[in-house]
């Protein structure tokens, strides 16, 4: 059965434009289709033995690479952020980055400012291209609209919708291109490469000039462009860079770089044989994780787009419908498309440049006084011993924003704070400062309220606070 006629039972708009779009949309589909269907017969098992760890010229140390000079190279420069995906984790029912993190502002107003600092100082004029998708699209220019009279230069473009398939049969769950929204995901940040062919988006890149595209996730607040990077893609002739970073037992999931039969890899998690999984996870092997912070040579992308395109490896994203069945995405990472690039590879740098929000506590950590803000920049406080962060571990009713939020009247000094265990319904009052190691923990059906100016230090709380 050819995937081409599974997705003919897909009946199409009339509007012509649409059409097209969506005939695109579809064939790039029907190819991952195909693809995930031959590896599902055939598959060709990771050679565990075959994975190298990367060598020194593979993957460079942040302080090796030259200072810079002058700002000519950021004429040439363009900035990408991948803002398609939603805040699922922490029940965010639109785009994450429409979101107050700080101040009052949205990860996408301190994108704005970042970029918009950047050709202040320099007195250039790097473009901001934010990569959307039809879940967070409408929340995006909401939020970007009031820089339209600025002078920084914004371009949206809407990545791939692609249908979900029913677990069982792997025929696509909506019946035709207009299907409720339920059926369509957009199908993870490696999508970004087609997305970029089809809107014609890299096209204009190239006719303005620009050949280096910094590419980041909209929710790492640490990803701003770094000129000494920039510079060394310049002068070692490479095709692709990928920013990694040391791992620490918190970061067992993120993607590692490998060396795979001569060539840079990217090895996520989800590619790993069940039996190594734990080698996988080790830091002592894999040192390093993707922090998805990736720099790519466009006229490259081109090439490579036009010589048959990229054969990501396919991440199977198991889900469920709201009455139960099953469904599966098929998805690509960004980071995956190394293994195209010539002279490409990692470099390691500060974990500073890793920043992300992606649970309730790490927005805690940001919102509190271990962080200001600068030109859209969050800068550790100097007070802070050591340059480390203290761990945060929020129980599960702390999960959601919405139940985040209303228990924080304020959000607690905790520049002193080692570490801090919240679980139970622990309500936060106003000025609480926490400092050493400090748990709370309130009993299923008992609430505890932290009193307006408390000032916690190493101390157990459990049952009512007697201060
Ligand atoms: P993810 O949802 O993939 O985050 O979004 P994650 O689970 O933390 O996984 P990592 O960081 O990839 O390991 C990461 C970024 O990719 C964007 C999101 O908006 C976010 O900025 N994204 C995700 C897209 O642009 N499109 C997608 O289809 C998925």
């Amino acid at each position: 059965k050819s995937t081409q006629s599974d997705l003919s039972r897909l009946v199409r708009t009339s509007d012509p434009a649409v059409r097209k779009a969506f005939d695109v949309e579809m064939q790039s589909f029907s190819k991952l289709h195909a693809r995930y269907l031959a590896e599902k017969e055939n598959r060709e098992q990771l050679d565990w033995n075959r994975i190298k760890s990367p060598n020194d010229k593979q993957v460079i140390p942040y302080s090796h690479l030259p200072q810079i000079t002058g700002p000519e190279a950021l004429s040439k420069l363009a900035v990408l952020k991948v803002n398609g995906g939603l805040g699922t984790s922490m029940g965010i029912s639109g785009a994450k980055s429409a979101l107050e993190v700080k101040d009052g502002m949205t990860f996408l107003d301190l994108i704005v400012q970042q970029v918009e600092y950047l050709n202040k100082t320099h007195k250039v004029d790097v473009p901001l291209i934010l990569m959307t998708s039809f879940n967070t699209h409408d929340d995006t220019l909401r939020i970007i609209k009031k820089y339209v009279s600025q002078r920084i230069s914004i371009t949206t473009f809407n990545q791939s919708r692609y249908p979900r398939i029913w677990k069982e049969t792997l025929q696509p769950c909506p019946k035709h291109a207009l299907d409720d929204k339920k059926h369509w995901y957009p199908p993870g940040h490696g999508d970004l490469y087609e997305s970029l062919v089809h809107t014609g988006v890299l096209d204009r890149l190239l006719a303005e000039g620009k050949e280096y595209l910094f590419i980041s996730n909209s929710d790492n607040l640490g990803a701003v462009v770094d000129q000494r990077i920039l510079q060394h893609m310049i002068d070692s002739d490479a095709e692709f860079l990928m920013e990694v970073t040391d791992k620490t037992k918190a970061d067992v999931k993120g993607g590692t770089l490998i060396e795979y039969d001569s060539s840079m890899r990217l090895l996520e998690i989800a590619q790993v044989p069940p039996d190594h999984v734990d080698d996988f996870k080790s830091v002592r092997k894999f040192k390093i994780f993707n922090t998805n912070n990736l720099w790519i040579n466009l006229k490259a992308l081109k090439r490579i787009m036009n010589g048959g395109g990229m054969d990501l490896d396919i991440i199977v994203n198991p889900k469920m419908t709201d009455n139960g069945q099953a469904v599966i995405q098929l998805e690509t990472a960004a980071g995956a498309a190394i293994k195209h690039f010539n002279n490409a590879h990692g470099i390691n740098v500060p974990r500073s440049r890793f920043l992300p929000v992606k649970s309730c506590s790490d927005l805690l950590l940001i919102r509190s006084d271990i962080y200001s803000l600068q030109n859209g920049r969050l800068d550790m406080s100097e007070s802070r011993m050591f340059g480390s962060v203290p761990v945060i571990k929020l129980g599960d009713h702390f999960k959601k924003i919405t139940e985040f939020q209303p228990r924080f009247k304020k959000i607690p000094n905790i520049i002193d704070l080692d570490h801090l265990t919240v679980t139970g319904d622990v309500h936060f009052g106003r000025g609480v400062t926490l400092r050493g190691t400090v748990i709370v923990v309130a009993n299923e059906g008992q609430r505890i309220d932290i009193p307006d100016g408390c000032v916690l230090e190493n101390r157990l709380v459990s049952g009512n606070l007697n201060m």
